[in-house]
């Protein structure tokens, strides 16, 4: 009987920018204080860059996974990278990190816009690519550069964001571990919720637009609502489709946006601290960069074993969001 192709993650790197700018530290820039941030959002403290770019944080997190899964960039034949900061509006992160890394020119490379979403849209796409066929070794990347697109002087934000990237080396497998189900959705219909311009000028042709502000806007207060019931159904809907139910769960790598947010899927889900992810306190919210960089360091620290059932769950700008399960 011929067995289903799935992909199967046999590696995963990260990197984070080595400057690190703490609560006290954005005190001095906003009116804000650590008591504030660390009791709304559990952060205490991100990573910015001072001369990594996206695609160097990308080329990291890369390399970084590839060693992991004993490979060498010319085995990949397909490179997706979730962003919404790239390094240039084109060419994509995915072409600069494909040159850079030495990835067979002519194999196919492009981005995904999914904000905090990103890398599980990238995961998405990479196992449509390796269950057709299309692709037998794929590179997803997830990397943000949210320092250069907050606004520094709104501290209803630039508390919230850091700098950082994650990847995972799939391969095509005929085993029964691997990605098991993967949900993307999107809703451009609450895209005012979270967004950012960007630095964009309008062109000579364009009557009365006025470039607008680049940086990032959200309202917080509804956004924390929706991402809360939206991620907690998306999880549900994961886990339903890939057969399996809550008490399988082995583990839950949600997307590091607030502390807030991940215990009350955690309590939803009737799982243990131990269970649950979360590394937002050294980081803040990396966006695309977030749950590939929190998978990373959990395989590194041993707390993923061979068979076990890793849940991944993302809310982002958009709006977006996606879930995933995984059979280590
Ligand atoms: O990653 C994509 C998805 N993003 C998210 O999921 C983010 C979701 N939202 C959140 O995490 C939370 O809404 C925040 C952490 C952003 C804010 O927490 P909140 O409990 O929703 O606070 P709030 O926005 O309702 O603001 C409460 C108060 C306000 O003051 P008043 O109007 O009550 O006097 C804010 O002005 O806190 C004030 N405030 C601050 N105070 C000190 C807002 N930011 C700060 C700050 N320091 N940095």
């Amino acid at each position: 009987m011929p067995h289903t192709l799935r992909s199967k993650i046999i590696g995963t790197g990260s990197y984070a920018p080595r400057k690190t700018l703490t609560n006290d530290d954005l005190a001095a820039i906003v009116e804000t204080s650590d008591a504030w941030i660390l009791s709304r959002t559990g952060i205490k403290e991100r990573r910015v860059a001072v001369s990594d770019s996206s695609t160097g944080m990308a080329v990291k997190a890369a390399k970084a996974a590839l060693k992991a899964a004993e490979l060498s960039a010319k085995d990949i034949d397909l490179v997706i990278v979730g962003t919404v900061t790239p390094e240039m509006i084109f060419p994509s992160t995915a072409c600069f990190v494909q040159s850079e890394l030495g990835v067979r020119g002519g194999s196919a490379a492009f981005d995904v816009s999914a904000a905090c979403s990103g890398f599980l849209f990238a995961l998405d796409t990479a196992d449509k690519y390796i269950r057709t066929g299309a692709a037998k070794k794929a590179l997803v990347i997830g990397v943000d550069k949210f320092s250069r697109i907050v606004d520094w002087q709104d501290r209803s934000t630039c508390v919230l964001f850091g700098d950082g990237a994650g990847a995972a080396v799939l391969s095509a497998s005929s085993g029964s571990r691997g990605l098991l189900a993967s949900r993307v959705h999107s809703d451009g219909r609450g895209w005012e919720m979270l967004y950012a311009p960007g630095a964009v000028r309008p062109s000579r042709f364009e009557d009365g637009v006025r470039a607008e502000e680049p940086y990032i806007k959200m309202n917080g207060n509804e956004t924390f609502k929706i991402a809360v019931r939206t991620m907690e159904r998306a999880v549900t809907e994961a886990i339903e489709s890939s057969g399996l139910t809550k008490g399988d769960v082995s583990l839950l790598v949600p997307h590091q946006a607030n502390m807030r947010i991940i215990k009350a899927i955690k309590e939803r889900m009737g799982l243990a601290d131990e269970q649950v992810v979360m590394n937002l306190d050294r980081y803040g919210n990396t966006s695309a960069g977030s749950i590939p960089l929190a998978l990373d360091e959990a395989v590194r620290e041993g707390r993923v074993k061979d068979g076990d059932v890793i849940v991944f769950v993302a809310f982002g700008g958009g709006l977006t969001w996606a879930s995933a399960v995984v059979r280590w």
